[in-house]
């Protein structure tokens, strides 16, 4: 793993650089350029971009691919970038992202489908909220947006039932994993090296450097969580991407020497998706309703294959050890009994939903920094300018539309370091 990748990394700089004394005496260093954490969209996304600038970048990632956690666990919406305060982070990456989505898409032939979306209002009640939606949206540079009564909507998609909705032309879906498996693809040809099975545990300041500590990620298989647990190999790279996930804030928890009260509080909502069985697909819009409280409501997503899954729900469920986290063991069952609260929630606007339709799909967490009945916070992004640590970007709190923006986050940050 490690070993090896370092060796068809390197040779122009990665140099062994032996074992000096201290707490990490005896244990193998190396130089590095870049070190990304993690190989989910964002990670490739960044290491892709970096190296097309020039950058030598090492990919460390714990699973045994790519794209194994978040990013292969969510709607697969490319979003227009609606809901977002205005000028905040989400809202300004998302709407770019969502532009260059498309584009690399279109570009590459990667499976998407611009299928335009349908927020609805399913009571008076709502309509308010809705207003509020397309004040936001053109706030956030987002054209195209349309109000519409609820009869022109059901013009639309006969089987559908609100009392009015607003349009959004530019959101559409996207195949998550042919879209990274590109990225990795030409990140691999500009010199990006993939480390897999490959955990990074911790790490130490020294020398006004990062010290990655890495552990191979199959000798961490037995829930050990020792905060002592000495690394296998340290790294020591110029500039070091936090791009882990759900594990982002653990992991820059255990960097020592970095100052703690920066560190955001990480907070986890777990959503579970059904798949209509028995049924031809009811919709050819996404259909949402209207955004609640840590999700944006059980909507219904179409997949390029034509499978029409509703979710996600919102289920705050309590972190895991560190390790734990690190390597992806949280509980992604999706329990067929969450289904009773599915069925009154989807016929609020799909009534002709029949019982028994929905099977268990599947589940993601997402990765957040405010709790319940908070309100939700913006992606993170700390450089040195924030935690004083040279050379160190923590991506924090890269939940939805974290795939939209994947492309943005990478641009912002390249323009930052390239070479
Ligand atoms: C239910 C749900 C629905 C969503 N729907 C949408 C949507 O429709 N549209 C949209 O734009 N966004 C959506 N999102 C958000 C989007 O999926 C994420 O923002 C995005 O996938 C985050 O990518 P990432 O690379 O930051 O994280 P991840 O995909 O989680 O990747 C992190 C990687 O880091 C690795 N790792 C973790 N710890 C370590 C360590 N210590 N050492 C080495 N490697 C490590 C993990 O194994 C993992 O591969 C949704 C999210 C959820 C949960
Ligand atoms: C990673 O680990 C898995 C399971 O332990 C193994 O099957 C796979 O070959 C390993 N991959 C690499 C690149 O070492």
């Amino acid at each position: 793993m490690l070993r090896r990748a370092i060796r068809s990394y390197g040779g122009t700089f990665a140099r062994a650089i032996g074992s000096a004394g201290g707490a990490y005496g005896g244990i193998p260093k190396e130089t590095a350029d870049v070190v990304v954490i993690g190989a989910g969209v964002v990670g490739i996304a960044v290491a892709r971009e970096l190296a097309l600038r020039g950058r030598e970048v090492l990919v460390v990632e714990a699973a045994s691919t790519f794209g194994t956690g978040t990013s292969s666990r969510n709607s697969e919406v490319i979003h227009a970038g609606i809901y977002y305060p205005p000028k905040s982070l989400k809202a300004s990456l998302c709407v770019k992202g969502r532009k260059l989505l498309y584009k690399y898409c279109c570009e590459r032939g990667i499976p998407h489908r611009q299928t335009g979306k349908i927020i609805v209002a399913t009571s008076f009640a709502e309509i308010p909220k809705l207003e509020h939606l397309l004040r936001s949206g053109k706030e956030n540079g987002i054209e195209d947006l349309r109000l519409m009564e609820g009869f022109q909507s059901m013009q639309m998609e006969p089987e559908l039932q609100c009392v009015k909705a607003l349009l959004s032309p530019s959101s559409g879906i996207v195949d998550s994993h042919s879209f990274m498996l590109s990225l990795v693809g030409e990140a691999e040809n500009s010199r990006t090296t993939f480390s897999y099975n490959t955990t990074v545990i911790g790490g130490h300041i020294e020398d006004n450097f990062l010290h990655l500590h890495i552990y191979e990620s199959k000798g961490l298989q037995d829930g050990t969580n020792d905060a002592q647990l000495l690394p296998q190999f340290v790294l020591i790279p110029r500039l070091v991407i936090n791009a882990a996930g759900l594990s982002a804030v653990p992991l820059a928890k255990r960097f020592h020497g970095i100052n703690q009260g920066i560190l955001p509080t990480a907070y986890y909502a777990r959503g579970c998706y059904f798949t209509l069985s028995k049924t031809k697909t009811p919709f050819s819009h996404l259909i949402y309703p209207l955004p609640e409280d840590g999700g944006l409501g059980v909507h219904v997503t179409l997949d390029l294959i034509g499978i029409v899954k509703f979710g996600p729900d919102v289920e705050w469920i309590d972190g895991v050890d560190d390790i734990s986290c690190f390597t992806n063991r949280f509980n992604y069952c999706v329990s067929s009994d969450r289904s009773e609260k599915f069925y009154p929630e989807i016929r609020k606007y799909f009534p002709n939903l029949k019982d028994g339709c929905l099977e268990p799909g599947y589940s993601g967490i997402r990765p957040k920094l405010s709790g319940p009945g908070k309100p939700p916070k913006d992606f993170v992004i700390q450089d040195e300018d924030i935690h004083g640590v040279p050379g160190l970007v923590n991506l924090l709190g890269i939940e939805s539309p974290g795939l939209t923006s994947s492309l943005a986050i990478a641009q912002c940050i390249a323009s930052k370091y390239s070479k």
